[in-house]
Formats: C-alpha cells, sequence, structure tokens
C-alpha cells in the first residue's frame, strides 16, 4: 500500500465575464479539497453535474493549475517541480474521458492512436510498439486484427476500451477515470466495471473514479468522496458511507439510486431544488437551502470536514 498522489486543500477558481458590460465574476469551481490515492486502490467522487468534479480531474492531470493548494505525485511538489520532473510525472497520469468519441481521432487506426504515445514517449522499435500495442488490445478484450479499423467501426463499449488502453500505453501509476460508464448502455458497464478492476490489480493502479451516480461507484471504489459545489462534504471508506451516510446530500444521492432488494425498505429523501449558481453560492453552509436537516446556524457558517462516526462529514447536524 502506497500513497502515490496527496492533494492538499486543492482549490481552483475561474474568472469569468458573463456579458459585455458586466464586470468579471469569479466561479469556484473547487475549494480545499484533499485526499490521499494510494496504488490498487479506488477513490471515488461523486456529485451532481457542475459540483467539479471535472475541474479536479484537471488538476490532477495537470491540464490546468490549482488556484490554491498543493499536489504531490510519486512524492514530488508539483509546485517547485522541474519542466523535465513535470514531463516524467505527465506520463504517470492519464485520463479516460466519458465520451470516446471526442478522446480517438476518427481519422487515426486504432493502432496508430494506441502506438502514437509510444512514439513520442519512448525509443521503442517499430516492431516492439507494435508488439506492445497487439498486447494491450488482447489485454483489454479487443482483437488484435482489428487494429487498422477506425473508431467508427467500434462500439461504444468497445470505443471505451480503446480509451482504456491507449491511457495504459506508457504503463501510468495513476488513471483518471471522468464517467468512464456515463455513456455506455447498463448492459455494457458491467463489463467495462469488471475490465477496469482487473487492470486495476494487474497493473496496481490507483484510480480517481468519477461519477454523477453512487450506484456505479459500488462496487469498485474503496473510499468515496462526494462532493457538492467544490466543497468535499463527507469522506468515508466504500462500507462506511453506504452503510451509514450522515451527510443529507449523501443521503439524498443514495435515496435516489434503485435498491436491489424491494423488500428493502428506504427512506426517500428527495433533493429539493436545483443546485445553486456557482457565481453566487448560498452563505454558510451550501447544501442548506435543500437540506431537509437545515438549522439556523447553516446558513451563518459553514461546517467544516470533522471526523465523526469513522468518516469525515461537513454537517453540523452530524453527530
Ligand atoms: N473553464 C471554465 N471557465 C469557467 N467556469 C468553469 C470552467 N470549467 C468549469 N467551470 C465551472 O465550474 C463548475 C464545476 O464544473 P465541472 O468541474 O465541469 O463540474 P462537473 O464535472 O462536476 O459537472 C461549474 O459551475 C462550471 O460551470
Ligand atoms: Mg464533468
Amino acid at each position: 500500500m502506497s500513497v502515490v498522489l496527496q492533494a492538499k486543500g486543492l482549490t481552483r477558481d475561474y474568472a469569468v465575464k458573463r456579458g459585455v458590460f458586466t464586470k468579471q465574476a469569479i466561479v469556484h469551481a473547487l475549494a480545499d479539497v484533499s485526499f490521499d490515492l494510494e496504488s490498487g486502490k479506488t477513490l471515488a467522487v461523486v456529485g451532481e453535474s457542475g459540483s467539479g468534479k471535472s475541474t479536479l480531474a484537471r488538476l490532477i492531470t495537470m491540464i490546468e493549475t490549482p488556484t490554491a493548494g498543493a499536489l504531490t505525485i510519486n512524492g514530488v511538489d508539483l509546485s517547485t517541480a522541474s519542466a523535465a520532473d513535470r514531463k516524467a510525472l505527465r506520463r504517470e497520469v492519464q485520463i479516460v474521458f466519458q465520451n470516446p468519441y471526442g478522446s480517438l481521432n476518427p481519422r487515426q487506426t486504432i493502432g496508430d492512436a494506441l502506438e502514437e504515445p509510444l512514439i513520442v514517449n519512448t525509443s521503442l522499435s517499430r516492431a516492439d510498439r507494435q508488439k506492445a500495442v497487439a498486447e494491450m488490445m488482447r489485454r483489454v478484450g479487443l482483437r488484435p486484427e482489428f487494429a487498422d479499423r477506425y473508431p467508427h467501426m467500434f462500439s461504444g463499449g468497445q470505443r471505451q476500451r480503446i480509451a482504456i488502453a491507449r491511457a495504459l500505453m506508457l504503463r501510468p501509476k495513476i488513471l483518471v477515470l471522468d464517467e468512464p460508464v456515463s455513456a455506455l448502455d447498463v448492459s455494457i458497464r458491467a463489463q467495462v466495471l469488471n475490465l477496469l478492476a482487473e487492470l486495476q490489480q494487474e497493473f496496481g493502479l490507483a484510480y480517481l473514479f468519477i461519477s454523477h451516480d453512487l450506484s456505479v461507484v459500488r462496487h469498485i471504489a474503496d473510499r468515496v468522496m462526494v462532493i457538492y459545489l467544490g466543497h468535499a462534504v463527507e469522506v468515508a471508506s466504500r462500507d462506511v458511507l453506504f452503510a451509514n451516510p450522515q451527510h443529507p446530500y449523501t443521503r439524498a444521492l443514495l435515496s435516489a439510486t434503485p435498491v436491489a432488494d424491494p423488500h428493502h425498505k428506504k427512506e426517500r429523501i428527495v433533493l429539493q431544488g436545483e443546485m445553486p449558481s456557482p457565481f453566487n453560492p448560498p452563505s454558510g453552509c451550501a447544501f442548506h437551502p435543500r437540506c431537509p436537516l437545515a438549522m439556523r446556524e447553516c446558513s451563518e457558517r459553514a461546517p467544516e470536514l470533522e471526523e465523526k462516526q469513522s468518516r469525515l462529514v461537513a454537517c453540523f447536524a452530524a453527530k
């Protein structure tokens, strides 16, 4: 068990000009988020659309730099890392997006797409590269004979396998999966999730698995971080979170997910209203306008993440 990535107080603001005459506004897309990623383990990040999940993905993959906070990958602090170190670390963190159409070039064969990272980053011979491509295709459940085909000739699930294969060509330590099965048919989802679980075992990968749906992460997460308007509101081991969720937002997300056992009675909490605008977040706890347990205190100050009942939770109502 080893920590391959540490995030401390990660924060990302965006300055947005909304109209010609309005002055620029700041969106706090991610605020003070901290966690560790361990090799061979999965941290799931769950929240509604707009909660800051993809922003977090862009920070972890070094596509963007944080406004505040520190990111340490493989023991190297990115804020002080040399250009050469940063380049080396970029190889260690790869990403798979929700829509593999967007990440695969329609005019490039699958074989070329998988070979490309090896051409750019390694000195392998052409024969060795092609061997590595065939091996990885087999590993993700695709026939190597298909290397000459183009992305549109594959199904959604196969295309996601290709995107995963491409992300693994440089043998990264960390894989960021941004809603990797959200666009797939339910029947295909379990297959891709199983493949991800096998690959994690085989390569000792650390996963940051992003989803808007708690039920998707139930079987693959080791830990779960629930975020709301850029803030972590509950962080717990998978078992603790699903057995006994403490934050009212976590409970609401859980009660929205279908249960396998129809006899299992469950309190239903329906989330009131929409997620507030991140331009103008509510005072105090950002969740309070939608919260069934809100007290006066909740609109006055923001609860901090505190250890309660074997997890971290940011809620005054949690005991
Ligand atoms: N480049 C950007 N410029 C301005 N606002 C952004 C940018 N990227 C994201 N945001 C805003 O930050 C918030 C979080 O977005 P995002 O991380 O994409 O959420 P999620 O992936 O959870 O749906 C949203 O309010 C979004 O509009
Ligand atoms: Mg997103």
